[in-house]
Order: structure tokens, then C-alpha cells, then sequence
């Protein structure tokens, strides 16, 4: 930024203290002659209160540039395509691991030794029985309800059942307690296949079976799905195993839209039920979670290979969006992605192949290799392929969101937990800057002008209306 008067110049400055570098930036505002010394922390971080003696404040629309809390469950390097989970490379878990065990690792940092992982599954499976209320909560819904929607009734419902663990009943320092806190999670992450497969079952009309013990987090997910109650049932191996991994890729991934939702509602003190609710509403939009869903509709209008360039012209054209295409936080391939495009194969291999896939290849090199994306950083997300995977394995595109929620529910809980012990933690409340009318004073109603323009339009009356007024009334 250049000096110029009355603007706020930043200097970056370096100095050595006591053997170390020491950073801080020296912010002057030209107009005042103020000064302030900001530290700068290992993490490349300043605190925006520093700012305050000058009577400014950052504003950052989206956040893109905003850290709001200190976390260490998950490391992102955007530009080089790194995810880490508490330290562990995420193509290493996806490599051997269960999605149980990295749940353990998110929520706990550590992975179980084989006595704990044995615990940990029994812990989960002995709260996977959702109670009837919240069943009963959900089938009320109708029956093309979308699957998320229902997922919010089922988790929200789900904490009327414990007054014990509600901050509005118990007193707010009810999650003191690392015991009450351990609680929780287990019954959250235990039930949210039970409260998933409810929501399946709204569209099958299908009862809802008891899990079944002995079996993996996925593969009880499937059996409640596809058993029919039926005990004898074992879902397909490579199938379980294929969306055990497709789960554990999907366990955490630091603050994104659903993860700093979770936190925004915790910071209030609220109940963890609600919260990890409120981050299954904000992973319901098709900017986050929604995409895949969006992806294989926008593949299926297509169709085929020569409509792709069309389609891309159509982006390029801001007339619509490449879904499955681009991250804030990536900007190279997402490393989700590429590991998700081998499970294609594998999942293929059991159920055929669909044949969306040669569409969704030849628009992945389209974009790759044009220009605007190149240009843009827009690489292929998580989200690009796991559509495909997800079809392939009989689920509606309805559903597929909640494939997503299900494992991300353990990193909204880690991220829960992790807040209750930081003491940086306060109420979250960003600020604004305020664009509105100044001052004005309040005029009677009788005596406001006539030739005030109409604040809303005329509500447009639909088919159903009409048909319902063409109908008579026998006396
Ligand atoms: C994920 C996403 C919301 C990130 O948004 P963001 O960080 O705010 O990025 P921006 O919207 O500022 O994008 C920067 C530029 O790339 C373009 N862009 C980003 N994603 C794009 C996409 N999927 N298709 C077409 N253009 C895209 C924007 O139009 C913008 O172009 P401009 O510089 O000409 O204005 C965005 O990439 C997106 O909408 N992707 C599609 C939805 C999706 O797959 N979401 C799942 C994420 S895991």
C-alpha cells in the first residue's frame, strides 16, 4: 500500500528478541499520526483488537482472509493439495484405516491402540439405537421431505431426550464435564446412522431396523438401509469398506461453512445437538455439501460428451456454475478427490460402471485445460466424483448430502469439544459496517406520504390457487 495522507500504511517489520525472530507490523494512520506495533503469531496471525487504538477494523466479507479460532485437528495446504488429520497424511488413513478409528483420532488426537478401537466401536454401537420420539419425529415429515431436512428434526429432536446435557436445563456449565461432553458425543455420533437411515426410510415407507452389533459404522449404515429387519443380512463388503473410506475422507476438514456454523452456535452456549444440527443446515446448501448432488444433475443435463463444451462456454459465460469445481481453500487438486476417483473404480468393479463417468472424465480434462479455470486455480473437489460413487451405489441424489453429514458429524463434534476447552473462546459476534440511513424521525401512519414507493410486488397467485377458486360451494 503506498503512503499517501490519510490512508493507513502497514510496514512489516522484523526484530530479533532473545535469540528468536520476533515479527510485528508497524500500522501508521497517515491522517492521525497514530501508531501501533502488531505482533505477529507463528501462525501468520495478528489480533484485529490490536487495531482497535486506531479506530479501524478489518472488514472481510466470506472470511477469506480471517482466522477465528486456534485449532489442531485438521492442516490444509491449499496450494500444495495437503490434508492432514491431527498430523496424519489423509491418503495414509484412507489407505487402512476404519472411519471409527479416525473419528477417535479427530475427536480424541490419537489413534486407538486395538483395546481402545474395540471400546470405542462398542461405545458407538451400544448408542446406536435412536429413541422413538425422534423416529416418530421423522416419519411425520412427508414422505419426499429432503433426506438433510429430515436429518435437522432427527438431530435437533434428538436432544430433547437429555435435559441433563442442556445447558438450558443443567446450567451452563454443564459441559464442564469431560464425562458429560464424552457422553454426548457417543450419542450423537452413535444415533446419526439411525437418524440417516430414518430419513432413507421416509421415501421407502420401509420400517426402520434395529443396528446390528459386530458390524463396521458403514456397514450398519447399510444394513438399516437395505436388511428390512432381516438379521441374516450382510451388506455387500466392498461396498462397506468402499464408503468407510468415502466416510473417513469426509470426517473433518477445519473451518469450512458447516464447521465454523457448529462453532458459531456452541459459542452461544447452546446445546451440542443443536449445533451439530444448525452445521447440517448449513451443509444442506449447494455451495458446500449440497454440491455432489448438484454435480450429477448438472452431469445428467449434459448427458454427453459433445454437449461439454457448450456447457463450459455457458460457465464461462457466468451463465451457471461448474459444480464439483473449485475450493476456497484448495487451489490445486483437492487430495479427497484424487484418492475418491480410484474408489470409482473399485465400486464400478462390484456394480457396474455408470455411464456418467466418461462425461464426468472429459469435463474434468475440459476444465483442466482451459484457460479460465487454469487461470482461477479450479480444480476438481471432493465433491466432483463421490456423486458418481454414490449413484453407482443405488443411493437417490437426495441422499447424498447425507452421506456427507453422517462422517462430518465427528468433526463438528471434535471442533465442539475443542472450543469448550480453549480460553479464547467467547461468543461469536462479527461486527458490521453499517451502510443505512443515518438518523430520521418516526412519522404517524396517517400522516406518511401517499406516493410511497411499493416496498414489495404483487404475490403471484399459483395453478393451485386458481383451481381451488374455480371450484363452488353447495349451501
Ligand atoms: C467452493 C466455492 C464456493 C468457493 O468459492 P470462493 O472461494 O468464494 O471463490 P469465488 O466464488 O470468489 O471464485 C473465484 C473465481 O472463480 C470462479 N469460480 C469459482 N468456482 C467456480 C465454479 N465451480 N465454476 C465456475 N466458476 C467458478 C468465480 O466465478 C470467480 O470468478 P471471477 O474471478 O471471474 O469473479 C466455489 O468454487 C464454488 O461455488 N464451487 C462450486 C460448488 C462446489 O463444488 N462446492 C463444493 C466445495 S467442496
Amino acid at each position: 500500500m503506498s503512503e499517501t495522507e490519510g490512508s493507513v500504511c502497514m510496514r512489516n517489520a522484523a526484530t530479533r528478541r532473545a535469540g528468536t525472530l520476533a515479527r510485528h507490523l508497524v500500522i501508521k494512520d497517515e491522517a492521525t499520526g497514530k501508531q501501533v506495533n502488531v505482533k505477529v503469531s507463528e501462525g501468520n496471525t495478528f489480533k484485529a483488537s490490536d487495531l482497535k487504538p486506531l479506530g479501524v477494523r478489518s472488514y472481510d466479507p466470506g472470511y477469506t482472509n480471517t482466522a477465528a479460532v486456534k485449532s489442531s485437528i485438521s492442516y490444509i495446504d491449499g496450494g500444495k493439495g495437503i490434508l492432514r488429520y491431527r498430523g496424519y497424511p489423509i491418503e495414509e488413513l484412507a489407505e487402512g484405516a476404519s472411519f471409527l478409528d479416525v473419528a477417535h483420532l479427530v475427536l480424541y488426537g490419537e489413534l486407538p491402540n486395538q483395546k481402545q478401537s474395540a471400546e470405542w466401536e462398542s461405545l458407538i454401537m451400544q448408542n446406536s439405537v435412536i429413541p422413538k420420539g425422534v423416529e416418530n419425529a421423522i416419519a411425520a415429515l412427508p414422505h419426499n421431505a429432503h433426506p438433510m431436512s429430515a436429518l435437522v428434526v432427527g438431530l435437533s429432536s434428538l436432544g430433547s431426550f437429555y435435559p441433563e446435557a442442556n445447558p438450558a436445563f443443567a446450567g451452563s456449565g454443564v459441559y464442564k464435564s469431560s464425562i458429560v461432553q464424552d457422553q454426548q458425543i457417543a450419542r450423537i455420533l452413535g444415533n446419526a446412522p439411525a437418524i440417516a437411515a430414518a430419513a432413507y426410510h421416509l421415501r421407502t415407507g420401509k420400517k426402520l431396523p434395529q443396528p446390528k452389533a459386530g458390524l463396521s459404522y458403514a456397514e450398519n449404515f447399510l444394513y438399516m438401509l437395505d436388511s428390512n429387519g432381516d438379521v441374516n443380512y450382510r451388506p455387500n463388503p466392498k461396498l462397506s469398506r468402499a464408503l468407510d473410506v468415502l466416510f473417513l475422507l469426509h470426517a473433518e476438514h477445519e473451518m469450512n461453512c458447516s464447521t465454523a456454523a457448529c462453532r458459531h452456535l456452541a459459542s452461544s452456549g447452546v446445546d451440542v445437538f443443536t449445533s451439530v444440527a444448525g452445521a447440517v443446515g448449513a451443509l444442506y446448501g449447494p455451495l458446500h455439501g449440497g454440491a455432489n448432488e448438484a454435480v450429477l444433475r448438472m452431469l445428467e443435463r449434459i448427458g454427453s460428451v459433445q454437449n461439454i463444451p457448450a456447457f463450459l462456454q455457458g460457465v464461462k459465460d457466468k451463465k451457471e456454475k461448474l459444480f464439483g469445481f473449485g475450493h476456497r481453500v484448495y487451489k490445486n487438486f483437492d487430495p479427497r478427490a484424487k484418492i475418491i476417483r480410484k474408489i470409482v473404480d473399485e465400486v464400478f468393479a462390484t456394480t457396474g460402471k455408470d455411464p456418467l463417468i466418461e462425461v464426468a472424465e472429459a469435463l474434468q480434462n475440459a476444465a483442466l485445460a482451459d484457460e479460465y479455470f487454469v487461470k482461477r486455480k479450479l480444480y476438481p473437489n471432493v465433491d466432483f466424483f463421490s456423486g458418481l460413487i454414490y449413484r453407482a451405489m443405488g443411493f437417490p441424489p437426495e441422499f447424498f448430502t447425507c452421506l456427507f453429514a453422517v462422517p462430518r458429524i465427528s468433526g463438528w463434534l471434535a471442533h465442539w469439544r475443542e472450543s469448550l476447552v480453549d480460553p479464547d473462546t467467547k461468543i461469536l459476534r462479527p461486527q458490521q459496517d453499517y451502510q443505512g440511513v443515518w438518523l430520521r424521525h418516526y412519522v404517524p401512519l396517517n400522516k406518511r406520504s401517499s406516493s410511497q414507493s411499493q416496498l414489495f410486488g404483487p404475490v403471484p397467485v399459483t395453478n393451485e390457487k386458481k383451481r381451488q377458486l374455480q371450484g363452488t360451494y353447495t349451501s
